[in-house]
């Protein structure tokens, strides 16, 4: 499949994107303003890489950041198998995680990676992910934080690639496939 930059339809607009991630930050910043354990973000790259820095601006605490990179992705369909190609970088026991995921689509990736930093002990474990594509069952993963709830279908833009490409539109969107 080949997709052209003009035929990417708009779904959420910057404006729409921004005050749904401030709104996302305030939750945040209150949710976790009583607790004496460290926060500690982890970005999940490279989709994730606009949502996590916009989050993070719009929390108003001390926040820690790690990166993780997993692959599991080719084309518009889940491959299955996943490749970690870099972890966390500094210790997350008894600290607040959470896992900042551009969109949960499967769960796969999600489910592997949180399946493994459990196994370090954090204070709280997770997941904000700034588009779920709630009619999937997400191997039974409940995101604590959720920008926009969307159907079944492939996105784009703002982090969201398809072949690696798309990632820096402003927006999300779709390519019509006429239905
Ligand atoms: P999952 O393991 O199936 O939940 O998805 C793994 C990764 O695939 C996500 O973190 C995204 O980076 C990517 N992905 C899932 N759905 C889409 C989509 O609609 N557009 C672009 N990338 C997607
Ligand atoms: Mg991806």
């Amino acid at each position: 499949m080949n997709i052209r930059r003009e035929d990417v339809k708009q779904l959420y607009s910057k404006e729409q994107i921004q005050e749904k991630i401030k709104e996302m930050g305030q939750q945040i910043t209150q949710r976790y303003s009583g607790s004496k354990a460290p926060l500690h973000m982890v970005c999940v790259l490279k989709g994730s890489v606009h949502f996590f820095s916009d989050l993070l601006l719009s929390i108003e605490a001390d926040v820690n950041y790690s990166f993780i990179q997993v692959a599991s992705y080719k084309g518009t369909a889940s491959s299955g198998r996943i490749n970690v190609k870099s972890w966390i970088d500094e210790p997350i026991q008894d600290k607040n995680v959470i896992v900042v995921e551009d969109i949960l689509d499967t769960g796969r990736t999600l489910k592997y990676i949180l399946n493994y930093l459990s196994r370090y002990k954090p204070a709280t474990l997770e997941v904000a992910t700034l588009v779920d594509k709630y009619e999937k069952a997400h191997f039974g993963i409940t995101p604590k934080y959720v920008g926009f709830e969307t159907k079944d279908r492939f996105l784009l833009g703002y982090g969201l690639d398809f072949d690696q490409k798309f990632r820096n539109l402003p927006f999300i969107g779709y390519v019509d496939s006429g239905d």
